[in-house]
């Protein structure tokens, strides 16, 4: 084996704030010792246990919500992907009961949230971490009759300008330069 593909070998993928979605294949990590993990650790204390650039894909799934420090949490993400690796985020959409109803939820996101720490965004000061943004994509859920029903209405990219419920959540895919 290269050297190249010895390193490429070492790289991980990691599922952060695994809850009970434990996924083989991954490091699974959440702070909650009920649940199944690989690592047990605090997101909201910084460095988490990782070396730098050590991680080809990173998942935070209804995560970031709950988290204090949504800045330093970028930068943090940022840190461990190794350059070309990807973040998969996602986050109740802020004008959802999605989002509202759960009152351990700390931070709010539309579509447009992560342009914040995306390339030439003239706020990206907020944190050094600098993704470019792959994909930001509002979400509908279906599992439920009326989720279902709402699904019917048209225009609901314009209207959810000026109404609520329409979307359900956002999935954002950034990659590190
Ligand atoms: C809404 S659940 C989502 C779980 C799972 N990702 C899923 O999609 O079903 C949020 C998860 O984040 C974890 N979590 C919240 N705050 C955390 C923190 N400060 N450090 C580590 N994990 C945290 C919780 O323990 C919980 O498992």
């Amino acid at each position: 084996m290269g050297e190249n593909a010895a390193m490429a070998a070492e790289l991980i993928r990691i599922n952060l704030g695994c809850g009970r979605k434990y996924l083989d294949g991954w490091v699974n990590c959440d702070v909650v010792s009920t649940v199944r993990a690989d690592r047990y650790f605090d997101l909201e204390k910084f460095p988490y246990p990782f070396e730098d650039g050590s991680a080809t894909e990173i998942l935070m799934d209804n995560v970031l919500e709950h988290l204090e420090d949504i800045p330093g949490t970028m930068t943090e993400l940022h840190r461990i992907l190794a350059p070309g690796g990807t973040v998969l985020i996602k986050v109740p959409y802020g004008k959802s009961d999605w989002a509202l109803q759960d009152p351990t939820h700390k931070h709010y996101f539309t579509e447009r949230s992560m342009d914040y720490f995306t390339v030439g965004h003239e706020y990206s000061f907020y944190s050094e971490a600098r993704f470019e943004c792959l994909e930001a994509r509002l979400v509908a859920d279906s599992t439920t009759l009326r989720h279902v029903m709402r699904n019917l209405i048209p225009f609901r990219s314009i209207l959810r300008y000026f109404l609520f419920n329409l979307y359900d959540g956002v999935h954002f895919r950034l990659r590190k330069p």
